[in-house]
């Protein structure tokens, strides 16, 4: 079984600099060349829900008309994403500004754009219901992501990825069955700091099951009914860590829509497999891994 996989979110071109350490305020630096690539948390996660994960995967996201639109489109028609709910506007596409220091750590501003737009229509609401995950994050607008959850089918899962760190509505809480965050963004939702087993605690109060990434240290899965369980991560070299939050997501929510809300622990550890492969190679939807690589690498970490 596939599973079925609605992604609603962001696409932005990524503009990024690798540079010697992270500018401070007022400062000026130089770094290396220019790159210019498909990213956006929205897009990202459809990329690797539908190459590292094999869901059938649609994206929901809004674009512009020019020559970026179009690097994104065939980014995501060459991971086998589908993009008939993909919306063109009068607006530049969404565009993040990154810097990438040499442990692989990023830094980003995102200048939305069309992602302002991104809307639930007829269409939309049709995949939508059809899908077996729908999966957001929130660089899009939270009414939209509401929208979006309340069409999902009866039994569908609606995976929120709380990146980045926003203040949620109770509208949108109420719908939450999976909520996927790191422990900056748990720690902010939570309105606490404490342990990742402390702060999953929390957040279980307000949803049914909870996912907190730890990075190098692999994430911890956590649900109302039963202990909570910490996924290690494999051990890489990082040479870029933008986007691997996503590909874990995608892959999450492609485990999810084939084994459903009983199989989380093991989506996670595929999830924990392919964003640990994802950081060693620079970029977010270029660094995704295929599931074929996913599987040899979950397996070979059981053994
Ligand atoms: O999570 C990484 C992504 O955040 C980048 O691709 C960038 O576009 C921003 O959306």
């Amino acid at each position: 079984m596939t599973g079925t996989v609605v992604v609603v979110g962001s696409a932005n071109v990524d503009l990024v600099v690798d540079v010697p350490r992270h500018p401070a305020g007022g400062e000026t630096i130089l770094g290396g060349d220019l790159r210019r690539t498909p990213g956006g948390k929205g897009a990202n996660q459809a990329v690797a829900a539908a190459r590292a994960g094999g869901a059938d995967t649609s994206f929901v996201g809004a674009l512009g008309r020019g020559e970026s639109a179009e690097l994104l489109l065939a980014s995501l028609g060459g991971a086998g994403v589908r993009t008939e709910t993909v919306d063109r506007v009068d607006a530049p596409t969404g565009t993040a500004l990154i810097t990438v220091s040499p442990d692989g750590e990023n830094a980003i501003v995102v200048a939305p754009g069309a992602n302002s737009r991104v809307r639930v229509g007829a269409a939309q609401a049709r995949r939508i219901a059809a899908a077996d995950v729908v999966l957001a994050q929130l660089e899009i607008p939270l009414g939209t992501v509401t929208a979006a959850a309340l069409e999902r089918r009866q039994g569908a899962l609606f995976v929120l990825n709380a990146a980045p760190s926003r203040e949620l509505p109770d509208t949108l809480w109420r719908e939450v069955d999976v909520l996927v965050v790191n422990e900056h963004e748990a720690a902010d939702l939570a309105g606490a700091a404490g342990t990742p087993e402390d702060l999953a605690s929390a957040l279980l109060d307000r949803v049914p099951a909870v996912v907190v990434t730890l990075g190098a240290e692999g994430s911890l899965v956590a649900r109302r009914d039963t202990d909570p369980v910490r996924v290690p991560a494999a051990r890489v070299d990082a040479v870029d860590t933008t986007g691997a939050g996503d590909t874990y997501c995608g892959v999450l929510a492609a485990g999810l829509a084939r084994v459903g809300l009983a199989g989380l622990a093991d989506a996670a550890r595929l999830a924990g497999a392919a964003a640990a492969l994802a950081v060693t190679r620079p970029g977010a939807q270029d660094a995704v891994p295929d599931a074929a690589e996913v599987a040899a690498l979950a397996e070979g970490d059981q053994s």
